[in-house]
């Protein structure tokens, strides 16, 4: 395993050498550095993993230095050696972003043990931070698909039907919790590349040209894009790309065939579909229930997955009546979904 490197930051130059000795017994790399300017300098060039610094260093203060880590490296936590008297600046220290403090003389056999315990510390705040951000952006897009219900009134509330019915998939598929979770949040998400399509296509009654057709298509590649700056969400923004996939391959974006076109966005492709067959459009009537899985079952091995219309179809009868906006029916007419 690679070695962590430490740095440490103290102008007695003795200690400060007893200290780097101590850290490489211990297995650590160690640099050391004599006054408060010198450690700034290594950590502008060395990769370093935690910084021990002494609190009165010429220059200026180790308490300062914490405060400048925590504004330009995040996740390199510091820990400052103290004297005594100096022990109420360094716990308000730990204010200013110091991770912890050892009293001088130190304990040379607990620094492995301080060492570990602020890594691991730094490491979990790293992640809890970053799960926060990726919550935020969640909340964003999930604002997001708000507005494109409040922009496109007549699908709206599509998207939550469909992540009912990718619920109820789910369950017959006996996912586990995650991929419950992810192929949920698609189905959330699958039309939110919408949001860039304009009102003229969006809310357009009769057939699409060419031209509209094409900037209609692109709604899931736009999709995929907004959501990929979510880390965390690459699965999901793949699920998106490919909800329009045809199993025969002649669907769009990419043209995938059969088993390569991702599990979850074949789902989808059979949720989105039959949703909008049992909901009136602008284009079109709600037909029923019954009607739409026929619909469905026609496009087998054409438009959707075998397999997965049989589990479909069985967990639409396993239902009832169940259509997931009440079950209203209708003239069937054209079907241009875009
Ligand atoms: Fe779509």
């Amino acid at each position: 395993m690679e070695k962590k490197i430490a740095l440490i930051i103290e102008d007695d130059i003795p200690y400060a050498e007893m200290l780097k000795v101590a850290l490489e017994h211990y297995n650590y790399a160690a640099y050391a550095a004599f006054s408060s300017t010198g450690g700034m300098d290594i950590l502008r060039q060395k990769k370093v993993d935690i910084v021990l610094s002494d609190v009165s260093l010429p220059g200026f203060s180790g308490i300062e230095i914490a405060k400048r880590l925590g504004k330009m490296y995040l996740d390199i936590p510091i820990v400052l050696l103290t004297g005594l008297n100096d022990l109420t600046l360094a716990k308000n220290a730990l204010r200013n972003g110091a991770s912890d403090y050892l009293i001088k003389p130190v304990k040379m056999e607990e620094l492995p043990i301080v060492i570990e315990r602020n890594l691991e510390r730094k490491r979990l705040e790293s992640k809890r931070l970053q799960k926060n951000t990726s919550n935020i952006l969640l909340k964003a897009l999930k604002a997001l698909m708000r507005a494109l219900d409040a922009k496109d009134q007549y699908s709206s509330g599509h998207s939550q039907r469909v992540v009912k019915l990718a619920m109820m998939m789910a369950e017959e598929l006996q996912l586990n919790d995650d991929d419950s979770y992810t192929l949920q949040l698609a189905a959330y998400l699958h039309d939110i590349g919408k949001i860039g399509m304009p009102d003229s296509i969006l809310k357009k009654a009769d057939s699409l040209e060419d031209y509209e057709l094409r900037k209609a298509k692109d709604h899931p590649v736009i999709g995929s894009k907004i959501i990929s700056e979510i880390e965390e969400l690459a699965d999901v923004a793949s699920i998106v790309r490919h909800h329009h996939e045809r199993f025969d391959g002649s669907g769009y974006p990419d043209g995938l065939k059969g088993d390569a076109i991702p599990f979850f966005s074949r789902i989808l492709a059979i949720l989105d579909a039959y949703e909008a067959l049992v909901s009136d459009r602008v284009y079109r009537k709600a037909i029923h229930t019954k009607q739409a899985i026929e619909e469905i079952q026609k496009n087998t091995g054409k438009q959707f997955d075998p397999y997965l219309v049989y589990v479909f179809s069985r967990v639409i009868s396993k239902n009832g009546k169940f259509s997931p906006n009440g079950g209203k029916s209708g003239d069937q007419n054209q079907n241009h979904d875009k």
